[in-house]
């Protein structure tokens, strides 16, 4: 909405436990912005929303390993039933683009090298298969119907406004309550880390230069395992390796995920933001921002 501020904008939304109209409040009250509170395996509302719509681009998922490996059913709701029913509405209503937001747990773990777009997909957990069904459906969509599709595949996001369950926040969130944070196993599994608005530039950058049909890794070239990243919070925090306690590792836990972006960087985007930088005023903003936190830890 900053950078194309006569756009018209719909949100929808269910506001699940991780939707939050907290993160809204900066555009709640422009008049191009509009919120719907639904779910996208709502048909008929979808159709409603999305008849006035030229472009779509899909976030809405269930989208947490550990409560995936809980209870999968929602995850199969909402990721592949839900995404089913924005593809079939999206045919209906003549949509100029869909972009499918995907992750790159799909690929599964690679002990070296990185995965290409072209590579098979062997997800792990109930979230990532979730999300490998509803990429395959939203290519079926532009193979078989011609729908506009574009698939981005993103490694693991961080920045304000993530809900305190995931990694960055979680860790950070804790060692401001005085709590140890919770390290899965020996703490080397490996992640590529890319900061929130590198990703909505790429997806931006993707809605308008790429390819219908394609699929676009995006990455931020920060791979890192988790006792570092702990390692670096607890140190912007000026607390030390006390901190951690190493508890059971997490089930199918994925070693080592790793994207090469090159496709997408030959066609022009590149990450922005320095990870250490980054990071640093993620962590700042928790610490100023208990408000936003602390009544969803509690
Ligand atoms: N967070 C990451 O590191 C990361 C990395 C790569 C890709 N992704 C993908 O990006 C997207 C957004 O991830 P996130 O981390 O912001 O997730 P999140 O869990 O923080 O937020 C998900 C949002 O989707 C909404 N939602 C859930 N079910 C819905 C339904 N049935 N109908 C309508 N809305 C619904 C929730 O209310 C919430 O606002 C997801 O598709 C995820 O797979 C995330």
């Amino acid at each position: 909405m900053k950078k194309y501020p006569d756009y018209k904008i719909v949100n929808l939304d269910k506001l699940t436990y991780a939707g939050n109209p907290d993160n809204l409040k900066e555009v709640e009250n422009n008049p191009n912005y509009s919120f719907v509170r639904g779910d996208i395996c709502d048909s008929h509302l979808v159709h409603e929303v999305m008849k006035n719509v030229d472009y779509v681009v899909h976030f809405a998922a269930e989208s947490h390993v550990d409560r995936s490996i809980e209870d999968g059913s929602v995850f199969v709701k909402t990721n592949v039933l839900g995404t089913h029913t924005l593809l079939q509405s999206a045919l209906e209503c003549k949509i100029k683009r869909f972009i499918h937001i995907s992750t790159d747990e799909v690929y599964g773990s690679i002990k070296s090298g990185s995965f290409k777009e072209t590579d098979i997909l062997t997800p792990s957990s109930p979230y990532s298969s979730s999300k490998a069904g509803s990429d395959l459906l939203a290519q079926s969509y532009y193979i078989t119907y011609g729908l506009p599709v574009i698939i981005t595949r993103c490694t693991n996001n961080f920045g304000p406004y993530q809900y305190p369950e995931k990694l960055i926040p979680l860790f950070t969130t804790n060692i401001i309550e005085g709590k140890k944070v919770p390290v899965y196993g020996t703490g080397t599994n490996v992640r590529d880390w890319i900061y929130v608005l590198d990703h909505c530039k790429a997806v931006d950058f993707i809605l308008r230069e790429g390819e219908v049909g394609e699929i676009y890794n995006i990455g931020g070239g920060n791979e890192k395992n988790n006792l570092e990243i702990t390692h670096k919070i607890l140190e912007i925090l000026g607390q030390d390796k006390s901190m951690i306690e190493y508890v059971k590792d997490r089930p199918g836990h994925d070693f080592r995920y790793s994207l090469d972006c090159s496709k997408l960087k030959e066609l022009g985007w590149s990450p922005e933001y320095a990870f250490d930088e980054a990071l640093e005023e993620t962590v700042n903003w928790y610490r100023e921002n208990r408000w936003w936190w602390e009544k969803l830890k509690h």
